[in-house]
């Protein structure tokens, strides 16, 4: 049985994505080119950096390191203005008793993030005593799919990547859980997430009281 337990944060806890997304969107207008929904898809769970690249190549435009760090501070502002407004009501149904229940079972809980605002979002929600080790954006040198922030979680619980299990929402996030040698819990779409050991819906969909009947 599964001693440690991983979380993604964005999509898997609270559902940041529809700010990452106002964020890229105005950014690409004031480049002056358009940014879908469905563009927003291909940066769930990919970097900052890397989620700007994709962007500017969306829009056909190049620049230099300097002015794509400047770029990306500026989405940065513009999400952290819009996540400061964000309270309680948007953890994801279910997260907060799934963690609660588990940590009822002794589990050990890690949050392994690509987000660099992952500690600020957690302490907004209230949430973060759940931890037991907090893995985000700036403890890690490579983003997801490598399976760094994972190893790394794993090392931060004492626990060997095989007695850990993970729970994520991107592709990204379950090709890196699969290079780390664990089992993963893919929320979300079973066509996307096909890698994933089993799919469901959201984490309520885990809670003993929803497993009975299923
Ligand atoms: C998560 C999100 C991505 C985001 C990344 C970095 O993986 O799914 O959309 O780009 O974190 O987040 P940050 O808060 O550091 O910009
Ligand atoms: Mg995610």
């Amino acid at each position: 049985e599964a001693r440690g337990m991983i979380f993604d944060l964005d999509g898997v806890i609270v559902d940041t994505a529809k700010y990452h997304y106002l964020a890229w969107k105005r950014l690409a207008e004031e480049l002056g080119f358009a940014f879908s929904e469905t563009d927003n898809e291909r940066l769930k769970g990919v970097s900052r950096m890397r989620s700007l690249d994709i962007l500017l190549k969306i829009g056909g435009m190049v620049f230099d390191d300097d002015a794509r760090r400047r770029l990306a501070e500026k989405k940065n502002l513009w999400y952290v203005e819009y996540i400061s407004r964000m309270d309680k009501s948007e953890i994801l149904p279910g997260a907060g008793d799934y963690l609660g229940y588990l940590r009822g079972r002794g589990k050990r809980i890690a949050l392994g993030s690509a987000s660099k605002n992952a500690p600020m979002i957690l302490e907004r929600l209230g949430i973060a005593p759940l931890f037991d080790a907090v893995i985000d954006g700036n403890k890690v040198a490579n983003a997801k799919p490598d399976p760094e922030v994972f190893l790394t979680a794993a090392r931060a619980l004492a626990l060997d990547p095989s007695e850990c299990v993970v729970f994520e929402d991107a592709g990204a996030g379950v090709e890196a859980a699969v290079r780390a040698g664990m089992r993963v819990v893919g929320i979300g779409d079973p066509a996307v997430l096909n890698s994933a050991n089993c799919v469901v819906g959201g984490l309520d969909a885990l809670l003993p009281k929803n497993l009975h009947n299923k």
